[in-house]
């Protein structure tokens, strides 16, 4: 069975992606020093898998750690790198941490490859290297604009060093990525408070917030609120064995779009998370967020032709696994 190093494996994306692994027949090992999240999704993914996992308590960015990882594994068919700090805001305020760690794992990661001989990468890469996009919906050619976070430079600096590297990858570009597995036992157990829309509007849903404050309503969208493209977890999942088994077949330098190629306003989603779950949620109009995007969604024809993708699970199935989610997660 071709084993896979996962890092980031024990994270909300990551544990998706080693259910599916498994689903696959493939022997996932996941890498994580849990700095953002907890042993509750790997016990969840046992769960849900019925298969002991493998997981390393290292931090990717400690090479000499990394080395031991690699020779105790020994033949690894590839890397799946999630490993990174997410939160955009905090980016802003600390952007040294974000460039260590997010730009310092991969670099960690590609060297280890290539001492050990690993060819194969698949890289977590955000929609938000295209910045906002002149044409819609956006495809995998649109040129890279300034980020608006230093977040969004470390997804754009790692797709470059890719690029420079020896290594065969897939850089899949995430849209927003929503939702859980269909049992809640694996989630994002971040301990921060949210940020994101959806795990805010499952606060309001359960009491911890009062409401959410939408951020904007006079922009240039229907509604006046912004658009984005929301990925069920489970679909997103699903790209990174095929990207995989893609890479395998296809040796070279890949970037795939990995969204659902529909825009959905605020204010759309705010109404189908109320109308899937029977709940109201309290919502206020507020100012603009700095830096916010007026609308992106995907051009998903790329990965629909070569890795043979396309998202299964509609926004009202992510919006009730999230709630699920919500209901039993312990922090
Ligand atoms: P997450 O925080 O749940 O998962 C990241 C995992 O990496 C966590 O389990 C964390 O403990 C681990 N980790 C971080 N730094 C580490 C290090 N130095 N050593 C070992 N483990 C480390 O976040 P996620 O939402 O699952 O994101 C996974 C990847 O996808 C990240 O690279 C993120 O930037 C990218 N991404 C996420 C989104 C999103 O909206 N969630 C969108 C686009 C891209
Ligand atoms: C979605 C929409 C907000 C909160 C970020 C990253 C991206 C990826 C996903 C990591 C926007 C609006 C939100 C609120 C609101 N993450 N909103 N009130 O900003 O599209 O993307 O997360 O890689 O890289 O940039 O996601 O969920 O924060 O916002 O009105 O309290 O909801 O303005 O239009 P975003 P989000």
């Amino acid at each position: 069975m071709k084993k896979i190093l996962v890092t980031g494996g024990a994270g909300y994306i990551g544990s998706h992606t080693i259910v599916e692994l498994i689903a696959s027949g493939y022997t996932p090992v996941i890498v994580d020093n849990l700095c953002n999240t907890s042993t509750e999704n790997i016990h969840g993914i046992e769960k849900i898998t019925d298969t002991a996992v493998k997981w390393h308590n290292v931090d990717c960015t400690d090479k000499i750690a990394m080395d031991k990882v690699f020779t105790k594994e020994g033949r690894v068919e590839g890397v799946i790198h999630l490993a990174a700090y997410k939160a955009v805001e905090e980016s802003v305020l600390k952007p040294e941490k974000y460039y260590n760690n997010n730009i310092g794992s991969l670099k960690v990661a590609l060297n280890c490859m290539q001492e050990n001989e690993v060819k194969n990468i698949v890289f977590s890469s955000s929609c938000n290297v295209y910045g906002m996009p002149d044409v819609l919906p956006v495809d995998e050619n649109a040129p890279f604009k300034k980020a608006e976070s230093p977040y969004g430079e470390t997804k754009q600096i790692c797709e470059e060093m890719l690029k420079d590297d020896t290594s065969n990858s897939v850089a899949l570009r995430y849209f927003n990525p929503i939702g859980s597995h269909s049992s809640a036992l694996i989630g994002d157990c971040s301990a921060d408070s949210p940020s994101n829309l959806v795990p805010l509007i499952t606060e309001v849903a359960i009491g911890k917030k009062e409401k959410i404050t939408i951020f904007g309503d006079d922009y240039n969208t229907p509604d006046g609120t912004c658009i984005r493209d929301y990925i069920h977890v489970v679909d997103l999942a699903k790209s990174h064995v095929l990207a995989m088994e893609f890479l395998i077949k296809n040796p070279g330098k890949h970037a795939f779009n990995v969204g659902t190629g529909i825009g959905v306003s605020v204010l759309d989603a705010v109404k189908a998370f109320e109308k899937t779950n029977k709940l109201k949620i309290n919502y206020s109009i507020g100012p603009r967020r700095i830096g916010d995007i007026e609308k992106i969604y995907a051009d998903g024809s790329l990965v629909k032709t070569k890795l043979g993708w396309e998202p299964k699970e509609k926004l009202e199935q992510a919006m009730k696994s999230a709630w699920e989610w919500q209901k039993k997660k312990k922090r």
